[in-house]
């Protein structure tokens, strides 16, 4: 008999084709997110779980999934696993890294651009009827050729959003735990200290995940530290960012503006903040390609079928558990 795996969200078709060659595949019927009890319920025969990042997964839910052998999260960031539960669990998690890196860039390019240019603002003045004709004067934004750009966090998506900024000559700062040699070489970005970096940059772009140390990673300081005229971008997590704070920044004009693909209670969005026309907001798109989306299916899949075939999954989250995880029942 095939393993079984419960899938909290039905996944693109190919994906799902590749997950019945190797699984009995059980999927959430339904086009929304479970709760917690419909996944504790529906999953607690499988073997495999494969989740996404709006799935809160943790220990209480892991032990009422007695067979439970992996976890494949449908995600790079894994922050929505309590991953420590599952070292206790002896419990492999997988995650989706490098397939969305370039899609994550473009989408954070696409929002460096959109907020700088106004684009979302002059969309809705163009189709309400309001632009009647070329002025001087008429939504003028800020150039990003030739401008400073800081980039917090030098991983994957990272680099991939410093190589972009060569087309726009842009000069590049970035600030993470450590140099990293790599975008150095690359992208001749200069390391320098979190308070350097926003006190210089023209664009600030967070890239790094989201744990304990880095919730509100940008509060109130940060945000006044940044100059008047800076925009700041965040295609990462939500809490990142203090909401709260960003809202006051925008509102009085600590920085020029923002755009978010992330929010601090996803989907929730603090009040005030659609307010801000100095804001652009976009629903968690970062990878929401249709060839980003498959190969992360495809991807969270072949963790899956590593995990059951006894293999080390290409991207394990936890491999320090791998040599005593759980065995697969006889
Ligand atoms: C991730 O994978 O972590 C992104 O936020 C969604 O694709």
């Amino acid at each position: 008999m095939k393993p079984a795996i419960y899938v909290t969200r039905l996944l693109p078709e190919v994906v799902m084709d590749r997950l019945r060659e190797y699984f009995m595949v059980r999927v959430n019927p339904h086009d929304r997110v479970l709760t917690r009890k419909e996944i504790m319920k529906n999953a607690a025969s499988c073997d495999i779980l494969l989740c996404l990042l709006t799935d809160t997964i943790d220990g209480e839910i892991m032990d009422v999934i007695p067979n439970l052998l992996g976890i494949s999260n449908y995600a790079v960031g894994y922050d929505n696993i309590d991953i420590k539960a599952a070292n206790a669990r002896k419990i492999p998690v997988c995650n989706t890294p490098g397939v969305l890196t370039e899609t994550t860039a473009d989408l954070t390019w696409a929002l460096i651009l959109s907020v700088s240019r106004r684009i979302v603002e002059a969309d809705r003045y163009t189709r309400t009827g309001r632009f009647k004709g070329w002025a001087p004067l008429l939504m003028l934004g800020q150039d990003v050729y030739g401008k400073t750009l800081g980039i917090i966090g030098a991983g994957r998506i990272g680099r991939a959003v410093a190589r972009r900024a060569r087309g726009f000559n842009m000069r590049l700062l970035y600030h993470d735990q450590q140099r990293n040699s790599e975008l150095e070489k690359d992208s001749g970005a200069i390391f320098c200290s979190l308070p350097d970096l926003l006190s210089a940059a023209d664009f600030v772009s967070l890239h790094i995940p989201l744990h304990r140390d880095t919730v509100n990673y940008i509060s109130a300081g940060e945000l006044q530290t940044m100059k008047r005229s800076a925009f700041l971008i965040n295609t990462s997590r939500g809490q990142i960012v203090d909401e709260t704070a960003l809202l006051r920044a925008l509102q009085k004009k600590w920085i020029a503006g923002a755009a978010l693909d992330v929010y601090y209670n996803e989907p929730a969005l603090t009040p005030g903040l659609t307010a801000c026309n100095n804001l652009v907001m976009v629903p968690h798109i970062g990878s929401a390609s249709t060839e980003t989306r498959t190969r992360m299916g495809l991807m969270a899949a072949d963790n899956a079928v590593a995990i059951m075939e006894n293999r080390k999954p290409a991207a394990l989250v936890n491999p320090e558990i791998w040599d005593c995880r759980r065995s697969i029942r006889s």
